[in-house]
């Protein structure tokens, strides 16, 4: 057995090193007609061997590149790429193809024969050649140069690859990152030799933001024409009148047996490598010079070179930056490192704090210590003869204040900084040190919850259901009858109760709020977050020690509340055992005689739906992640609760983002707490028009699936990043969905956003869930441990049936308004 498994192997191993040759190219010469495909390793190799052009896989991404790459060494490295090909990632799928066509020259395509990107437009290329200096030519009938990698650079220079006035090389946007980005190389119409940074957002030639290196070789009687790069390592601008400037010496020891590269790095550093050829492989890329010295330290005011906002630059070997987010902050975007820190904290603002005097606020923010580092730009104000304490001071009783630099030199100069901060530096030859201004995590983290319950970030905030407003008609609540009962609370048996919370509270590290602290902490419910089917959400602030505080959201519950303390208090303990990552906690309520009133955690990216239908929109993968993680949540609810809870009112504007944009369910529990009174017949309906499912019109038994309803509806938003009812489009998502997917159309539903595009089968297996969810046959409906299997693959989707073959969702919500009888199972 073992011995087969080996012979197979080997067998496999040979196959793969006969498919690298591709037989019709001898000499590096190609045919018109050739093409080559992602998913056979094989490529047009120069006569030497050392150059090949052909598809490489770019892990961690998905996707593959067309590439040039020197073949010979164990890394591969690659030295040119097709750039701006029609693909949101810059890469392309597998299954593409690039063929060598006589009218465009190199022309890459999906798989589904879609043109992805073109070398040339217009031509008649007789053939094309690899050749040994790593440069893809393509000729016409002769052997006129009709266009070469070389005249088309992307981020590196090889020997004899000359710039010409005008040309540029480009950075890519990260390290796996093929599409461009915002850093060029290039000799300026002027004659001027010149590293830029160009704005980020555009990444365009013409929109260059600061220059970070110069030739100066741009005296108008002997400009520069060229750049010049050769196999010695010397590196020159070629003037007018014959003068060489050098920009890199020749190496004078290293011996002509050298591959070179020169690469312009994504973190906006050009850098000169040689790597040994022949038997020494194992020795890798040897640096052998850069400009600039020092990139942490250039830098104009606007903008920022090699780190993002907030961030600091230190160089690192080879004269390349390293960046690292100060203390206390976080990357926007935790896959780049190089890009903006963000706060983990509120930053203090000079808004309307309700009374706070300075003084008392002193311990509400403290300082981190940054040694030997400088942020050059930001000022505000600048004072000399100050000692450090009078600086951090100073700072600290003033809300404008973000940071203070203060210099250690004779001058004792301090000065104060507004965010963001940029060009961050550390440099230990400097003699400045920074303090940032942060929110004192020990007050942060506070008295709110005890020890216990506070192990993971502190800082909480309070949050409600429905952060963002969405049209009224879409949060039209259908209350078909209610019943209002009498109040019959008594002050004593009020009192008896209020013990019996705190109780609760205390086992629960709950905290009980009064109605007079959650007014307080509300300014009188003045600022409103949102509304949902359970009642209205406020803004507030809670005084938690000490002058500190903490912002809060409170959800003040709607009439129907039960009329009976007890029973409120029970639930509101059942609700705050429930323990999910996908779930939003509860951190304490009011349960005042009057008012019931519920506290949530806050998160800091708002709701599913203001993420969802913002443009563009969000990422393809992001949003397969979200969708996966609601449903774990659900299935958490309705299988793995001590007591099964039904949402009732699953939708975007429901859902909160945390810091690391995991969704979290909020709200849940309500259903069944509001209702407790109505033992099994319900008087309303609740839930939020769009999103409910049929069974709450008809006499039928409401189960968990009124949820696995919901959950569709949601499902085929993030997917399309539609709303369920567009009042503008007149489109009603689900029977668009299910028109686009029975003719096949699916294409349809994602317009223009490729990297779904890319994911078809995803997209598909997403929507084909989404249609057995929204069944309107509440039977037909999978539960949420087999929605969770469809959407990890676990599970075959086999094609669902028409989800409403009797009538659409808004027939039938017209005539069940009058028949309002719904039951609770
Ligand atoms: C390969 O190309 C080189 C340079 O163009 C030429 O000198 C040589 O004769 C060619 N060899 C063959 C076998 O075609
Ligand atoms: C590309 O697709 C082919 C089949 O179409 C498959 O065999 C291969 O594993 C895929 N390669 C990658 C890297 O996904
Ligand atoms: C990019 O591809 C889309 C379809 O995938 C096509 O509609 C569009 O015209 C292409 N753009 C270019 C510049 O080729
Ligand atoms: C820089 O190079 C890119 C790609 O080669 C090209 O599209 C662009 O026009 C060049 N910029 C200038 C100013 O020539
Ligand atoms: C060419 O011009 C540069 C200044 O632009 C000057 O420094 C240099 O001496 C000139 N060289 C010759 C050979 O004239
Ligand atoms: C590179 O250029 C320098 C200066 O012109 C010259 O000394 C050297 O010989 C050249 N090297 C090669 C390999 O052409
Ligand atoms: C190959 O590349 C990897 C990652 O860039 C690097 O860590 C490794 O040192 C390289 N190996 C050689 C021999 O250059
Ligand atoms: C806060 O200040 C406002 C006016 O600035 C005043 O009306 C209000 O009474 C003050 N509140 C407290 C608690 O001091
Ligand atoms: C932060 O708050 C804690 C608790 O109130 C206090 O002991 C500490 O001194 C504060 N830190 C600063 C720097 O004020």
């Amino acid at each position: 057995m073992r011995f087969n498994k080996i012979l197979q192997l080997v067998l496999v191993l040979q196959l793969e090193t006969l498919v690298v040759l591709s037989q019709n190219i001898i000499n590096g010469s190609v045919p018109v007609g050739e093409s080559l495909t992602t998913s056979e390793s094989s490529s047009w190799r120069s006569p030497s061997g050392d150059f090949a052009l052909g598809f490489r896989k770019i892990t961690p991404n998905d996707g593959f590149t067309l590439s040039i790459w020197f073949d010979k060494i164990s890394n591969k490295t690659i030295v040119w790429h097709a750039q701006a090909v029609n693909t949101t990632t810059g890469l392309v799928p597998n299954g593409s193809k690039v063929t060598l066509t006589k009218d465009e020259g190199l022309v890459i395509t999906d798989p589904g024969g879609q043109e992805l990107w073109r070398s040339l437009s217009g031509g008649s290329v007789s053939r094309g050649r690899m050749t040994d200096e790593g440069n893809f030519v393509l000729f016409r009938d002769a052997d006129e140069v009709m266009w070469s990698s070389f005249e088309n650079p992307t981020d590196t220079l090889l020997p004899n690859q000359n710039i010409e006035v005008g040309q540029n090389l480009s950075s890519r946007r990260t390290e796996t990152s093929f599409k461009k980005g915002r850093f060029s190389l290039r000799l300026g119409d002027d004659g001027n030799l010149q590293l830029l940074t160009l704005n980020a957002e555009t990444v365009s030639e013409s929109d260059i933001y600061s220059t970070y290196y110069e030739s100066d070789t741009n005296d108008p009687n002997s400009p520069g024409v060229r750049l010049i790069y050769n196999q010695s390592g010397y590196m020159y601008v070629l003037q007018r009148n014959n003068s060489q400037f050098v920009v890199k010496k020749k190496d004078e020891e290293t011996s002509k047996d050298v591959y070179r590269r020169a690469v312009l790095h994504f973190d906006g550093v050009f850098a000169e490598y040689y790597h040994p050829k022949g038997g020494q492989e194992n020795s890798g890329w040897v640096f052998d010079w850069a400009v600039p010295d020092n990139i942490c330290g250039n830098s104009d005011s606007l903008g920022n070179t090699a780190c993002g906002y907030n961030n600091i630059c230190s160089l690192s070997n080879n004269q390349r930056p390293r960046c690292e987010c100060p203390k206390r902050f976080v990357l926007k975007d935790p896959s780049n490192e190089y890009g903006d820190c963000v706060p983990d904290f509120e930053m203090e603002t000079c808004g309307s704090k309700d009374n706070q005097t300075v003084n008392s606020d002193v311990n509400l923010y403290e300082f981190i210590t940054l040694k030997k580092t400088n942020w050059p730009f930001g000022d505000y104000e600048s004072y000399a003869n100050y000692d450090e304490e009078r600086c951090k001071a100073s700072c600290l009783n003033d809300c404008f204040c973000a940071a203070v630099v203060f210099g250690n030199n004779r001058d004792l100069r301090c000065w104060k900084k507004k965010f963001p901060l940029s060009h961050g530096e550390r440099n230990p030859l400097g003699d400045s040190d920074t303090f940032i201004k942060v929110l004192n995590r020990t007050i942060a983290d506070g008295r709110l919850i005890t020890e216990k319950s506070s192990k993971n970030r502190g800082w909480l905030i309070i949050t409600c259901s429905v952060l963002l407003g969405t049209s009224a008609f879409l949060n039209f609540i259908f209350l078909a009858m209610y019943k209002k009962k009498k109040k019959k609370t008594s002050k004593k048996n009020q009192s008896r109760d209020i013990s019996v919370a705190t109780a609760t509270a205390n086992e629960l590290n709950l905290r009980v709020f009064t109605y007079g602290e959650l007014v307080e902490a509300t300014r009188d419910f003045k600022e409103e977050l949102g509304r949902g089917a359970f009642g209205i959400v406020y803004k507030g602030i809670l005084k938690v020690s000490r002058g500190s505080e903490v912002t809060v959201a409170v959800k003040k519950l709607d009439r129907l509340a039960p009329d009976n303390e007890k029973e409120f208090n029970n639930e509101v303990k059942v609700i705050a055992q429930i323990h999910h990552k996908n779930l939003v906690r509860l951190i304490g309520f009011c349960n005042d005689g009057q008012s019931r009133m519920i506290v949530y955690e806050f998160l800091p990216h708002g709701t599913l739906a203001s993420f969802l239908f913002r443009r563009p929109r969000p990422r393809w993968e992001d949003r397969r992640r979200i969708a996966v993680d609601i449903a774990r949540g659900i299935l958490y609810l309705h299988e793995e609760c001590s007591e099964q809870i039904i949402h009732c009112d699953i939708k975007p504007q429901n859902i909160l983002l945390d810091e690391n944009y995991c969704p979290r369910i909020s709200d849940f529990g309500l259903a069944k707490l509001l209702m407790l009174n109505q033992t099994h017949t319900l008087t309303n309906i609740r839930g939020t028009k769009g999103y409910v499912a049929i069974e709450w019109f008809k006499n039928g038994p409401i189960t968990s699936k009124v949820d696995v309803y919901s959950y569709g509806v949601m499902l085929l938003e993030i997917v399309c990043c539609k709303k369920a009812v567009d009042l503008e489009d007149g489109v009603i998502l689900i029977d668009w969905a299910y028109d686009c997917f029975r003719h096949g159309k699916l294409k349809d539903l994602i317009e223009d956003d490729s990297e779904a595009m890319d994911d078809m089968e995803m997209v598909e297996r997403y929507v084909r869930t989404a249609i057995w969810c929204i069944q309107e046959e509440s039977g037909m409906r999978p539960n949420m441990r087999t929605v969770t299997q469809m959407l990890e693959g676990v599970t075959q989707v086999h094609d669902p049936p028409n989800p409403s073959p009797f009538c659409s969702i808004f027939t039938c919500t017209d005539e069940s308004m009058s028949s309002g009888h719904v039951s609770l199972v």
